[in-house]
């Protein structure tokens, strides 16, 4: 992902409606942390034009990462984008020695936790009113 992505990322991150979506300067911020990794899913389509279908970001620390932010754009969702941005997520981690995941999730968030299901995240707690002060969060974790 370059700088120039973030407006289509902001945008794709804008249609989510389980959590705050991030300000322009959030993603500014992430972007240019040394410990985020940005990464973006293109699709080339007609007159080799690439459009930006989906985005995750996440931080390695040591041992552990965290996944950020993870998106698909709306008209692309259920096509397998998701598990894709997953697998390259967790091989990614796995290559630089990353042994635990963790991640937060709304409750509402059916999709998403079925995703994160898919790939043997298990619910380690609960951060009350997470959320915009509101929902419940579920904290979720995966070992190596
Ligand atoms: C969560 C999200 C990234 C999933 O992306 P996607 O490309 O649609 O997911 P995939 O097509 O790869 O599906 C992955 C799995 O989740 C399941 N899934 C995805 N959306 C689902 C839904 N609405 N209901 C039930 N299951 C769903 C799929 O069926 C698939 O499971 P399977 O392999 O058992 O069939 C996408 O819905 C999204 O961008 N949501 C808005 C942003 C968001 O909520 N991000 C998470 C922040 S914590």
């Amino acid at each position: 992902m370059s700088q120039g992505d973030i407006g289509e990322v902001q945008a794709i991150d804008s249609s989510s409606s389980f959590h705050s979506p991030w300000s322009k300067k959030v993603w500014l911020e992430e972007f240019r942390n040394p410990l985020s990794h940005c990464y973006i899913a293109k699709y080339r389509g007609e007159k080799n034009r690439e459009e930006i279908i989906g985005f995750i970001f996440f931080r390695i620390v040591g041992e552990e990462s965290e996944l950020l932010n993870i998106g698909v754009h709306p008209k692309e969702r259920l096509k397998g984008i998701g598990k894709r941005l997953m697998n390259f997520y967790i091989d990614y981690c796995k290559e630089r020695g990353v042994k635990s995941f963790f991640l937060e999730v709304s409750v509402n968030n059916l999709s998403a936790f079925h995703l994160y299901q898919t790939f043997h995240y298990q619910i380690v707690g609960t951060r009350k009113k997470f959320y915009s002060g509101e929902v419940d969060a579920l904290l979720m974790r995966r070992s190596i």
